[in-house]
């Protein structure tokens, strides 16, 4: 029998991939995020999106808003700011980013790939060569959504084709280039990122360790495990779980925690995005003691991600507890409601009150 750890305490980690919205959908979220993260990657698909520094600290202004309504000191929580690609990003844009010190990542939506994306890019060495070099020259790194768009892909291959169309001329290119290969999805993205030369690392959701795509139909449609890129088969969810839990430094905790409101998700045509910030730990600590290496997961969500941006490890600690907790059905967003992945589900795992 394994030798069941029924406490764990960790460096307090953080979330390199996040959604945080904007107005009452960020007032609502940005507490559970703080509540166990010291900082995160704040993604820049608002609308419209964020493609300069000024509107980033901006952003970054009004996430530091949300914080103190809610009572968390500046302190304990620091958004990570990233801006949003795009055809017409200049160099000198890439440049104020860094010299700003909040900037931390240029993320790269392939034109009309997820939320969001329409002014994504649609060509990236031939359109994006300026900014592409100064962002090498800025040591900050390119944080891609790596799903090719063309209508004839399947979507359930469009990372695996990423790779071969985009990633590795990308990376020929421009090989100082820091990459982080956002939240794989595939048995490909996972052994590319492990065995590749140069600086890339990946980030894993809580979500893709989980689950593999039978979850999306289970017993009828179920929206709220519909995110992009879309869950994959079996084998692909065990490479990333192998990836997330071994002894590679390149991989670490991204949520791509997204809230969408409920009748948005519950919709004819419903929206990606799985809503994970409220129990990412519960959520990832299952994971990990699924295959009994919790041992692995303060490496995964509090070492390993630091490391690559070139940050200090955090101070404090997180504590989880081996004990039962129900996620609830439902959680109020503003005058919305938002449905937690999993809902009414229970995990074996839980956040130490006070941690
Ligand atoms: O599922 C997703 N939701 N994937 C993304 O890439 C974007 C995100 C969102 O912003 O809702
Ligand atoms: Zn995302």
């Amino acid at each position: 029998m394994q030798n069941a750890t029924d406490s764990l305490t960790i460096v307090r980690p953080d979330d390199w991939h996040l959604h945080l919205r904007d107005g009452a959908v960020l007032d609502a979220v940005v507490p559970d995020s703080a509540r166990q993260f010291a900082r995160a990657i704040i993604m820049p698909n608002l609308k419209p999106p964020v493609t300069t520094t000024a509107l980033a600290l901006a952003y970054r202004d009004r996430i530091i808003a949300a914080l103190a309504r809610a009572g968390i000191g500046e302190g304990s929580f620091t958004p990570l700011m990233t801006l949003y690609l795009t055809d017409n990003t200049s160099a000198q844009e890439i440049a104020t980013a860094k010299a700003s010190g909040a900037v931390h990542g240029v993320k790269l939506y392939p034109a009309g790939a997820t939320t969001n994306s329409d002014a994504g890019v649609t060509d990236l060495l031939g359109r994006c060569r300026p900014a592409l070099e100064a962002l090498q020259k800025s040591g900050m790194p390119l944080l891609v959504h790596g799903e090719v768009t063309d209508k004839d892909i399947d979507l359930f291959d469009r990372e695996a084709v990423f790779i071969d169309r985009v990633m590795i001329p990308l990376r020929k290119a421009l090989p100082e280039l820091k990459v982080v290969f956002e939240h794989i999805t595939t048995r490909q993205g996972a052994e590319y990122v492990r065995d590749a030369e140069g600086p890339i690392a990946a980030t894993i959701t809580a979500h893709h360790l989980l689950y593999n795509r039978n979850a999306l139909f289970l017993g009828g449609m179920r929206p709220h495990w519909y995110c992009l890129p879309v869950l994959k088969r079996e084998t692909h969810r065990q490479a990333l779980v192998e990836a997330a839990t071994g002894d590679s430094r390149r991989f670490f905790l991204g949520t791509d925690s997204a809230p969408h409101p409920k009748g948005l998700k519950e919709h004819a045509c419903g929206c990606a995005g799985c809503y994970t910030a409220l129990h990412a730990m519960e959520l990832y600590a299952t994971a990990f003691d699924s295959v009994g290496r919790i041992d692995r997961l303060e490496a995964f969500a509090s070492l390993n991600g630091p490391a690559f941006y070139g940050l200090p490890v955090n101070q404090g600690t997180l504590t989880l507890n081996r004990a039962h907790y129900e996620i609830p059905a439902e959680l109020s967003m503003g005058n919305d409601t938002l449905v937690p992945l999993a809902a009414g589900e229970s995990l074996g795992w839980r956040i130490a009150d006070g941690s």
